[in-house]
């Protein structure tokens, strides 16, 4: 599969994408959300939205995934830096996750979708590892005002 996310993971990227929380970016999904719930945040970029996500399920986990390792260090030291526990972060394409079918309660995937090679096969994918009756929650775009 070919990979076509053109943004780069460099310090400025990652910094703008860091901002992000579940409150600001999420919002639709936190009423959804119960505190055992075990959530994968797909294309997690700088981990941000992952540890606010965690915070909420002190019962449950999350998991964060990227296709390459690169930001994959900065999240878990964000992590770390504010004492969240329940979270792993770890390489895998959104096109073929590595878990098995419905390993999660929610499948989560922000601003992912438009950078990929394969959307449906994306969603097939994420469809594919949440637990029957789970919910599968993408954002696309976010309007500031
Ligand atoms: C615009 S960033 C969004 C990061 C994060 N979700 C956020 O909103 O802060 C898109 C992320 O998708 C990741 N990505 C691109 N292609 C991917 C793939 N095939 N599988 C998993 N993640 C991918 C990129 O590495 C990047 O971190």
């Amino acid at each position: 599969m070919p990979q076509v996310y053109t943004t780069d993971h460099s310090k400025s990227v990652l910094q703008t994408h860091s901002w992000r929380t579940a409150q600001n970016s999420a919002p639709h999904l936190i009423p959804h959300i119960q505190p055992t719930h075990k959530i994968l945040d797909v294309g997690c970029g700088p981990g941000s939205i992952s540890v606010s996500l965690a915070k909420l399920v002190p019962g449950g986990s999350v998991t964060g995934v990227e296709y390459v390792s690169d930001p994959l260090s900065g999240a878990r030291a964000l992590a770390q830096a504010e004492g969240v526990t329940n979270i792993t972060f770890q390489e895998g394409d959104i096109h073929a996750l590595p878990f098995e079918d419905g390993s999660f309660d929610i499948v989560h995937a922000h601003q992912v979708l438009q950078h990929i090679a394969d959307p449906v096969l994306a969603l097939r994918e994420m469809r594919r590892v949440v637990k029957r009756g789970g919910i599968v929650s993408c954002r696309e775009s976010a309007v500031l005002t």
